[in-house]
Parts: structure tokens; C-alpha cells; sequence
């Protein structure tokens, strides 16, 4: 979701900014533009559609400065056009805006009527410039103009203001949407995620909400609402530059799919006793008594997040004995939600930055629930806001459509339930058999990818569907649901996913002898069971597409089109059970030609709720 970077300096401002844009292109949006001050005058350049588009019109403009501001608009208010790209003008006050300003109607009413003020644009972000241009007439300076405004809107921003008369500065403020200030000898940074900034710096402070940062070159001081003084320790990011670049694959997806035996590993590195059949989470930070009295788990994501969460709902249940309750957050941020205080809230999320997610975590916490939070992104406002945590260690995401992470996140659950399963129903027996499992997995998931040209030739016949419905059984089902959303959202075809043993409830009236069935039908508990839903799937005609056990010849009886996985254990294979219809997804939207890794109309980060 929209991308925000600034950069005030000694250096020309232009290309740090393009460069910025370009790295934050994953986030997803369908605008860009950036404006530079230079001898009191400001020139702001924006267009439609992609950055290229954005890059040629520098291109010929030229416009220079060592003080700028970009963006990449994921649109709210107003369809995506130039004029409703930003950054917007109002006077001397240039300003570039993520979130969204719910009084701005009030807001533009009162601008117009009381102060004479004209729009051009639909966004609720030019409303916020004309009110910080108002306050700027009276107030002293630029911060105190921004703070005044500031005090006056309802929702949500990270903004990043500056004045042509006071061209060495930029006002930055933040609440609800990431923001944070990198900093280096002769220059500050502003971005919404560390990627734009890598390579220039690694010293990187995060802002908080309601907190103003006042920034020249080299410098900054950060403020709170209320005008006071505030620090905050220095982090060091470490990410390297090749983490987020696609390493000789053709889109991110694909190398983001290609890494996971190394992301597996990454994140089971260290956790993992043998001997005690348990896990290791230094993260946790709770006392190992609330543990033993906690009465149930309360998982909360959105997206694939959530279908994580609905897959460890299988898996923590059997491991703990636990009741585990999963749902989605932009349901239950508005509801009466019943918690107390022997709830673990589990917050699932990849960027920590989902406003729906964010939302539902600081819900919790005022009902005074423990939280734990399974985060990718290091420093995010999750991970920073939750009672204890663990990282996923994919290493960065940048493919919209998530695969690496949700593979982390079933693990993460995984771990989770060890330890707190050890402390209460897991045998030590039970447990050594679960962590031998997590041990072979980095080298399973990488047979399961040494099969991608097979894959790709089974995606080939089923690139021209309209419809793929998804069937499952247990812990398979949140498999199938995942893989129905990523062949929806990269290939925009029309995907339903359903127990297998729900079908005939209703979903068995679709199927006729053109739409293709993902079915899943290794080798496990329900494995007769579900054979019987598989024969009632064949006598209607279905083309189907089996993802089995390897060895099961008995399947070839009913496709062509069977992928083989490894044996497992029963909580690792709805991990591997995953993995062929990451490339399947994959490999159909590359045969129909869609834009991979940034499918239309979706968002990275979706920090608007
Ligand atoms: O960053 P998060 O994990 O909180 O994101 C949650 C969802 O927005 C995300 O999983 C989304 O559904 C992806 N596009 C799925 O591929």
C-alpha cells in the first residue's frame, strides 16, 4: 500500500527518491510522484500507472533539489489519475500522505467556507495540505503548523510536509501507518519500510504514533503530540541489498517460492531440542506459568495470515490440548470479544503492519490479554507492540502474494505448540517425532520444487479455466483455501475452496466436466474418507488435479494429473501439501500473462483497514 519516501541533504535529491519508489513498487499502487524544493520554488511531478511512467517525465522535466518527497499511491479517495496522485500543493506547503483523514469532509467544508480555499483533486491528503497551509499563515513554524493541523484530524497518516521558504526541512508525523527516519552523516531518510533506504543507511530509528520528526540534513529531533521531547534508540537494519533483489528469476514470486528450503532452515536454526522433544523461543517473554494456566488460544491475521492461523487451529489444538479460536481481524476489531487473562492472542502477520491486524492487537491489549506476535518484518509496529514474539526469518517478501511467509508461519505455530504442548499433553516421544519432522522439511520442500517443470506442464492445461474449486480434509483444508486465494489473486481466476467432506453440501452442483478440482488426498488418518469424496467428485466428472503421497499409484486411476509429495508426519504435510500449488498458482498466471508480483489492485501491506 502507498509508498512513502523523503530525503533532505547535500546530495541531488531525484535519484535517492526514484530509487526509493522503485524499491517500495512491491507494496503495491497505481500512481507515483515526487516534488523537490530548490531556490523557493517547489517542482512536483506525478503520473499514473507505473514508476517507469514517473522516471520518463523526470527524464524530460529535469528537476532538481536536495530536498524531496515521493510516493506511490495505492488510491482511497478519488480513482487513480495524475490529478489524484500525490504529492499535493496547497500554497508554499507540498505534502505526501499514507492512511486516511476520516473528517476531511468537515475538514474541506470548513477550509472552503471559513478561508476561501479551492481543491482539485478527490484525496482526503490535499484537504490535510490546505489545513497545514492555514495553520502555517499563523504558526511560527513549520512543525508547530503541522502539529496544529495535525490535532484536528481523525485517522490515519504518515506525512511528510515541507515549506519552499524553508527549503532544508521536512516535517514528518505519523499515526497508524508506517514511518520511519534513516540517518546518516549529512543527510535523513524517510520511508515507510527499510528497503528504501538500504544502501544509503542502516541507522534507522522507528517512529511512533502521534510523534512529529523535524528533519534537516543529518539531523533530527522527534516530538510528541503535545510538543515534548522524545528518544528513541538508534536500530540497525540488516538487510542486505541482494535480499531484495530477484536473484535471476524472472519475478519475485518465483525466487520468493524457490528460497524456502533456506527459509525453513533460517527459521528452525537454533529452536529445535531433539532430546526434550521441544522447541527453544527466546522470544516468548512470559512467565512459563502462564503457560500451564492458559485456558485457550485467540489466533488473529488477515488474508493468508489468517489461513495460517486456521491451519495451526488443527495442529495447537492436538499439541496442547487447547482450545484455539481463530479469526479474522477486520471482524473482530469491531466486535465485544470475550477474552481474559489465561487468552494467549496469537498475532499472525507477515509486514507487522496490517491495519486491521495492528488494530486487533491493541484491542487485545486493552482487555488485557497476553499477546504473542509471528512477525516476518524485524521492527515492525507488531513486533514492537506485542508482549513477546517470533520472527519468521523469511527475510523480506516482496511478491504480493504471500508463500515463504505463510510456510513460516504454519511452522512458527508449530514451535509454539511444542512448547507450550510439552508443558502440558505432548510426550517427549510425541514431540521427538515432530521435531525429526521439521528437521527433514528444508530438504522435502526442495524435492517438491525439483518437480517444477512437471507442475508447469500440468498449469499449462489449466490456464484457460474460468472456475478451480479446492477440496480438503482436516488440516488440508486451510491448504486448500490458501491455495485458492494465491491462484485467485495472480491469476484472477475464480477460485472456491471447501472441506472435502463439505462438498456435497451445496459446492457438488458446480461440478460438471470443465471445472478443474485441486484435490488433496495424501496418505493420513482421513486418507479412506477421503477416497469416498474423491469417487463422489469422479462420478460427476471433474478434472482433477491430485496432490498425493509419493508411491500412491492408486491415484493415477484418477488423473493424469497427480502431483507426488513426500511422506510426512501428519503436521508437516499440510506444509508440503502447499508447496506444488504455490507453482501451480504461479505457473497459470504466467501462461495468462498477469503481473505477477504485483497483481492489480492488491497491496503488499494493507495498512488502511
Ligand atoms: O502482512 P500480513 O501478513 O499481515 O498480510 C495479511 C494479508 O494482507 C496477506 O496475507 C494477503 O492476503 C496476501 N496478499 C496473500 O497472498
Amino acid at each position: 500500500m502507498c509508498g512513502i519516501i523523503g530525503y533532505v541533504g547535500k546530495q541531488d535529491a531525484m535519484p535517492v527518491l526514484v530509487g526509493g519508489l522503485r524499491r517500495m513498487e512491491y507494496r503495491g499502487y497505481d500512481s507515483a510522484g515526487i516534488a523537490l524544493v530548490s531556490g523557493g520554488h517547489t517542482a512536483v511531478v506525478k503520473r499514473k500507472g507505473k514508476i517507469t511512467n514517473l522516471a520518463d517525465a523526470l527524464t524530460a522535466k529535469k528537476p532538481t533539489g536536495m530536498t524531496g518527497i515521493g510516493h506511490t499511491r495505492w488510491a482511497t479517495h478519488g480513482v487513480p489519475n495524475e490529478v489524484n496522485a500525490h504529492p499535493h500543493q496547497a500554497g508554499h506547503i507540498t505534502i505526501v500522505h499514507n492512511g486516511i483523514i476520516e473528517n476531511y469532509a468537515d475538514l474541506k467544508e470548513r477550509l472552503i467556507k471559513d478561508h476561501g480555499r479551492k481543491f482539485e483533486s478527490e484525496t482526503d491528503t490535499e484537504v490535510l495540505a490546505h489545513l497545514i497551509s492555514v495553520k502555517r499563515e499563523k504558526d511560527e513554524s513549520l512543525e508547530a503548523a503541522v502539529l496544529s493541523a495535525l490535532l484536528e484530524v481523525e485517522g490515519t497518516f504518515a506525512v511528510l510536509v515541507l515549506d519552499e521558504r524553508d527549503p532544508d526541512k521536512i516535517v514528518a508525523a505519523r499515526r497508524g501507518s508506517p514511518l520511519l527516519v534513516g540517518i546518516a552523516d549529512d543527510a535523513i531518510f524517510l520511508a515507510s519500510d527499510a528497503t528504501a533506504v538500504i544502501g544509503h543507511t542502516d541507522r534507522v530509528v522507528y517512529m511512533e504514533d502521534d510523534e512529529i520528526a523535524i528533519c534537516t540534513p543529518g539531523k533530527y529531533e522527534i516530538i510528541d503530540f503535545k510538543a515534548q521531547h522524545k528518544r528513541h534508540e538508534e536500530q540497525q537494519i540488516k538487510l542486505e541489498l541482494k535480499a531484495i533483489e530477484k536473484a535471476g528469476y524472472d519475478h519475485f514470486l518465483l525466487k520468493e517460492i524457490m528460497e524456502q528450503p533456506k527459509t525453513i532452515a533460517d527459521i528452525l536454526r537454533g529452536r529445535l531440542d531433539l532430546d526434550a522433544g521441544t522447541s527453544h523461543l527466546g522470544g516468548l517473554n512470559t512467565d512459563p506459568k502462564f503457560y500451564q494456566q492458559m485456558t485457550r488460544f485467540l489466533t488473529i491475521g488477515c488474508g493468508t495470515a489468517y489461513y495460517a492461523g486456521l491451519l495451526g487451529q488443527y495442529l495447537l489444538e492436538r499439541m496442547t490440548g487447547l482450545p484455539v479460536d481463530v479469526e479474522f481481524a477486520s471482524e473482530f476489531r469491531y466486535r465485544e470479544p470475550v477474552v481474559n487473562g489465561h487468552t494467549l492472542g496469537m498475532i499472525v502477520t507477515q509486514s507487522g503492519e496490517t491495519a486491521d491486524t495492528l488494530a486487533s492487537l491493541r484491542e487485545l491489549k486493552r482487555r488485557g490479554t497476553r499477546t504473542l506476535g509471528l512477525v516476518n518484518v524485524v521492527g515492525s509496529s507488531v513486533a514492537r507492540e506485542v508482549d513477546g514474539g517470533v520472527y519468521l526469518h523469511a527475510g523480506p517478501e516482496i511478491s504480493v502474494a504471500s508463500t515463504k511467509a505463510f510456510t513460516a508461519q504454519v511452522i512458527a505455530q508449530i514451535l509454539v505448540g511444542l512448547q507450550i504442548g510439552r508443558s502440558r499433553k505432548l510426550s517427549a516421544t510425541d514431540g521427538k517425532a515432530i521435531v525429526r519432522a521439521l528437521e527433514a522439511l528444508p530438504a522435502q520442500v526442495q524435492s517438491i520444487l525439483d518437480q517444477h517443470e512437471r507442475i508447469k506442464a500440468i498449469s499449462a492445461k489449466f490456464a484457460d479455466a474460468k472456475n478451480v474449486m479446492y477440496l480438503g480434509r482436516d488440516a488440508l483444508y486451510p491448504v486448500a483455501l490458501e491455495g485458492a486465494l494465491k491462484l485467485k489473486e495472480i491469476s484472477y481466476i475464480h477460485t472456491e475452496a471447501y472441506p472435502a467432506g463439505e462438498m456435497k453440501h451445496g459446492p457438488v452442483a458446480l461440478i460438471d466436466e470443465e471445472l478443474p478440482i485441486v484435490y488433496f488426498h495424501p496418505k493420513n488418518d482421513l486418507y479412506d474418507k477421503t477416497r469416498s469424496n474423491l469417487e463422489e467428485v469422479r462420478a460427476r466428472g471433474g478434472r482433477l488435479i491430485i496432490v498425493g503421497t509419493e508411491g500412491d499409484e492408486s491415484l493415477k486411476e484418477f488423473s493424469d494429473d497427480v502431483i507426488y509429495i513426500p511422506d510426512a508426519h501428519a503436521y508437516t504435510q499440510p506444509i508440503l501439501a502447499n508447496i506444488p500449488m504455490q507453482l501451480f498458482a504461479y505457473y497459470v498466471a504466467v501462461s495468462r500473462g498477469t503481473d505477477v508480483d504485483q497483481p492489480r489492485n492488491l497491496a503488499k501491506s494493507v495498512t488502511v483497514e
